[in-house]
């Protein structure tokens, strides 16, 4: 998704600063970038339909000057075009914008009326324009941002340059994230805090409707109505990201082998001292909604069976898009969890804004700490899982399913179903061993690959639990080789889709669950019958060409179960040569809706 990056600072490298902040957001998707900077007191603007380093390449490198702003463009109004990239000027505003502005092509129609013309199909445009309409009636920018706010119907985070004023930025932000960071030598603007938390020393986050003035000496906070008010400002703790792909091609492979110790810490922090007790209880809820998009929600559905099979409670999972305009049954009984790497999916987070005001209680399970979904869920559950540079996700899902594992076990032993030295605590404790050994010899998975890329059509099966795990094994192939592929739950197929089924086709089938084994076998006896090729990912004994993982309770198997796959989609998309860490199309963060 679109990234934000701008810096007002004492060393006049603004323009370094600002390519190497985009370089950073690179990680999120995008199709066009740009960038604004002051030069000999004029505004100067240089965009692309490429890569931030093409755009780099664009810019005079020996220009210094201490004010910048710049963007990476993830198309939603107007295709993915120079002239739609950003920054957009319109009379004296300039303006990178994240989010969408629902309401532009009505006030697009008044800016027209009032003389406006446009040069792009953007609505971030629209809104430069709109700024600038209200600039112009008394030169004051105060008035212009308090107007703006009233007037805008969408989500926004957004940095302009004013011609007139050549030593602030403004910031503006509604439902889409920002955070001005300070360090000695000025300040950093951003869409997330990764980008600028290896800069900073401290930073501020907005709220939702308010906006600041961004001086190098002074930042000034105001609420919509103009007034201004006092921010706190929070300090960087944790150690800033590192960037680096270290010994591996990719960030996807360097992620999917990190997850011998994301798993490990994430599970040993939880269990040592019976921390995991202090979790919420969900035996105490009458009902439990979760809520969460892509791989979040296959995760959810893992945490549906856990909390029904083995915790006796009933659970619905919900696509967060679907939740949100959907009646809900909501009361104090109900508990909502919102599943999350990025904690900022735009979906997920108006759903948990439209829960807010029913009396459930919300618990969120998110990875990146201080997101806007983590600060205002009731409580929280971090993954840990660090930071997760890879469009596609993999250590972030897999410490989803162990924070459902941990809910689950956590109930049964406060409610005195399981005891606290039970063999699948221990079996939990030592997942790191398990994982590291189904990373230690990728070949068959390399094997697998050349199967995928050599059949016509792909389809993953699995019932229950299996089910779950193979929608992400489908989810990951599709997003990194773009290789159009099916997943059905197994005893669905003959109710339509077998008739897809030929020679050409690959199945690939979870069947890890003892009490289906067998209805699992009929069912790939019905495909082999019709010509598929199968491939297993089993803890049965199984002949040579399947994919064995060791057998292991219900709290741990899934996570074993994924890691096939995950290397699967992975050695396919090098196969292909697709682009692994940015897949096209994709965005990390999905922040618009
Ligand atoms: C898949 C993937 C997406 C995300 C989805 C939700 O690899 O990354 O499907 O899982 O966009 O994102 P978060 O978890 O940040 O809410």
């Amino acid at each position: 998704m679109c990234g934000i990056m701008g810096t007002i600072n004492k060393n006049n490298d603004a323009i370094q600063k600002v390519i190497e902040g985009l370089e950073r957001l690179e990680y999120r998707g995008y199709d066009s970038c740009g960038i604004a900077y002051l030069d000999n007191l004029e505004i100067e603007t240089i965009k692309t339909k490429g890569r931030v380093k093409e755009l780099s390449q664009l810019v005079d490198s020996n220009i210094k000057t201490n004010i910048a702003i710049g963007h990476t463009r993830w198309a939603t109004h107007g295709g993915a075009t120079t002239i739609n990239a950003h920054p957009h000027t319109v009379g004296s505003i300039t303006i990178v914008h994240n989010g969408i502005i629902e309401n532009y092509l009505t006030l697009k129609e008044k800016l027209i009326n009032n003389g406006y013309t446009f040069k792009s199909e953007t609505d971030t445009e629209v809104a430069g324009a709109l700024l600038d309409f209200y600039y112009q009636k008394n030169k004051d920018i105060k008035d212009a941002i308090t107007n703006f706010i009233k007037e805008v119907k969408g989500s926004y985070a957004i940095v302009l340059l004013c011609k007139d004023i050549k030593d602030k930025l403004f910031v503006i932000k509604k439902d889409s994230p920002l955070v001005i960071g300070t360090n000695q030598e000025g300040v950093l603007i951003a869409s997330d805090i990764p980008t600028i938390s290896c800069e900073c020393e401290d930073y501020y986050l907005l709220n939702d409707l308010e906006w600041a003035i961004v001086g190098l000496d002074k930042i000034s906070f105001f609420n919509n109505n103009g007034e201004e008010i006092i921010k706190e400002r929070q300090v960087f703790k944790d150690a800033a990201l590192t960037y680096s792909k270290e010994k591996y091609d990719h960030f996807m492979l360097k992620e999917i082998m990190e997850q011998v110790t994301t798993l490990s810490k994430l599970i040993n922090y939880y269990l040592e001292d019976d921390r995991y007790l202090n979790l919420i209880d969900i035996s105490k809820f009458k009902r439990i909604d979760i809520v969460a998009c892509g791989s979040a929600y296959n995760a959810s559905l893992v945490g549906k069976y856990l909390f029904e099979e083995e915790a006796g409670i009933e659970t619905e999972v919900y696509l967060a898009s679907e939740y949100r305009y959907k009646k809900n049954f909501l009361d104090k009984d109900s508990l909502v969890i919102f599943v999350s790497q990025s904690g900022e999916t735009a979906d997920t987070l108006a759903c948990l804004k439209k829960i807010k005001e029913t009396d459930a209680k919300s618990l969120g399970i998110i990875n990146v700490e201080k997101s806007s979904i983590s600060l205002l869920v009731d409580e929280v559950i971090y993954t840990k899982s660090g930071s997760e540079i890879a469009v596609a996700t993999t250590k972030a899902y897999t410490s989803q399913l162990a924070v459902f594992s941990l809910l689950t076990l956590s109930s049964l032993v406060k409610n005195r179903k399981l005891d606290k030295t039970d063999a699948v605590i221990t079996e939990l404790k030592n997942i790191g061993n398990d994982v590291q050994t189904l990373l230690k010899d990728t070949s068959k998975y390399q094997e697998v690959a050349k199967k995928i890329v050599a059949s016509k059509k792909i389809f993953f099966l699995g019932r229950s639990i299996d089910y779950a795990i193979m929608k992400e094994g489908d989810l990951k192939l599709k997003e990194i080789t773009y290789i159009s592929s099916e997943c059905y739950a197994a005893g669905e197929l003959k109710h339509g889709p077998i008739s897809l089924i030929d020679k050409d086709t690959l199945v690939i089938a979870g069947n890890t669950n003892k009490l289906l084994y067998e209805k699992t076998e009929s069912n790939l006896c019905e495909v082999t019958a019709r010509g598929a090729n199968t491939l297993l990912i089993t803890n049965k004994n199984t002949d040579s060409d399947n994919i064995l993982i060791p057998e292991k309770s219900i709290y741990v198997s899934p996570i074993l179960e994924v890691i096939p796959l995950q290397l699967i989609a992975y050695y396919t998309g090098v196969l292909l040569e697709r682009d692994i860490d940015k897949p096209r199309n994709l965005a990390k963060s999905v922040t618009v809706e």
